[in-house]
């Protein structure tokens, strides 16, 4: 059965929105819409995947400058350093950082610490890609 629903947004953000579903080549909001929730809902089922062996993939755009964040971003990862199998370090520009870690461990565990990164204040631009091994997939 399929629900039909209204939603309130400000113009520059529709205008917006529907320059993106274009470029996109959706045929129309419902259909975008309808991909955004599914990634919504796939995202959050990840964050809730246990066990010993997931993967997370965690992007950071930060300013450097900004010294008791980037203290505290290596803290994080020094803290569980166990969890970090690789990080990648590019200085995008005179102030700022991209910085994209594997993290690879228990489920709960590493979703905690790659939110811990997004969340730190400064943090410009965070995201937290699950990855998989694709063994529980068909
Ligand atoms: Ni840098």
């Amino acid at each position: 059965m399929i629900k039909r629903l209204g939603i309130s947004l400000e113009e520059g953000l529709l205008a917006r929105f529907d320059a993106l579903i274009e470029a996109r080549g959706y045929a129309n909001r419902s259909e975008a819409i309808r991909d955004l929730i599914r990634a919504a809902l796939v995202e959050e089922e990840w964050k809730h995947l246990e066990g010993p062996e997931q993967v997370l993939v965690v992007t950071l755009v930060y300013d450097h400058e900004s010294y008791h964040l980037a203290q505290k971003l290596t803290d994080i990862q020094h803290a569980r350093f166990g969890m970090v199998v690789a990080t990648l370090h590019i200085h995008l520009d005179e102030h700022n950082c991209l910085e994209t870690l594997v993290l690879r461990g228990d489920g709960k565990e590493i979703m905690e610490m790659a939110q811990s990164l997004v969340a730190a204040r400064g943090v410009k631009f965070g995201r937290v890609v699950p990855a998989t091994t694709g063994r529980e997939l068909p």
